[in-house]
């Protein structure tokens, strides 16, 4: 029961630590920004990036361990494969912004570069997908969605 609270908490807060990353970066993205503001942007993005690690191993643990609900309590659930679908749209989406940030935040730190379109777009779009998981993850839990 205690581990699969801690898997649960953990669960939570590196889901709250994605979200807190990803508000900062919508945030502080600007059509032009100095390389050091980008360093800035690069350092949020690590956070995010461990958050996502750390959210993938306690999902997984609790979802093939021997902790919680049986594994096959999830895999036969389609809600549960769409959220697990959306959180690897979600990976996919914040590989351009990632590789942007690290290219760019070295060199002389007062340099101006020019943000594209698309990196605002793609971290609009993992927030929308972010903010959609929870409602199939409430519904999963529940047992809604299993096909027999
Ligand atoms: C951004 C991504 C994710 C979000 C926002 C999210 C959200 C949630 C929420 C809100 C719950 C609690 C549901 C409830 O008790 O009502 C939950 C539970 C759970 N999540 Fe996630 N999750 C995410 C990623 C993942 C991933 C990647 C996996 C598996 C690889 C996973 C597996 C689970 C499992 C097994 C539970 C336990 C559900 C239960 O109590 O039956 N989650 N998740």
């Amino acid at each position: 029961m205690t581990i699969e609270i801690l898997l649960r908490y953990v669960h939570f807060i590196s889901i709250f630590t994605i979200v807190g990353a990803l508000v900062s970066e919508h945030l502080l993205l600007k059509k032009s920004l100095s390389r050091s503001e980008v360093g800035r942007l690069a350092k949020i993005d690590g956070v995010y990036g461990l958050a996502v690690l750390v959210l993938l191993a306690v999902g997984l643990t609790l979802w093939l361990g021997a902790y919680g609900k049986p594994t096959e309590f999830y895999s036969s659930n389609p809600l549960f494969h769409t959220k697990l679908t959306l959180f690897i749209v979600i990976g996919i989406l914040s590989i351009y912004p990632t590789v942007f940030f690290i290219k760019n935040k070295n060199g002389d730190q007062e340099e101006n570069i020019k943000v594209p379109n698309i990196i605002f777009w793609m971290v609009r779009l993992e927030l929308l997908l972010l903010f959609v998981i929870p409602i199939l993850a409430g519904l999963m839990a529940k047992g809604i969605g299993i096909t027999e």
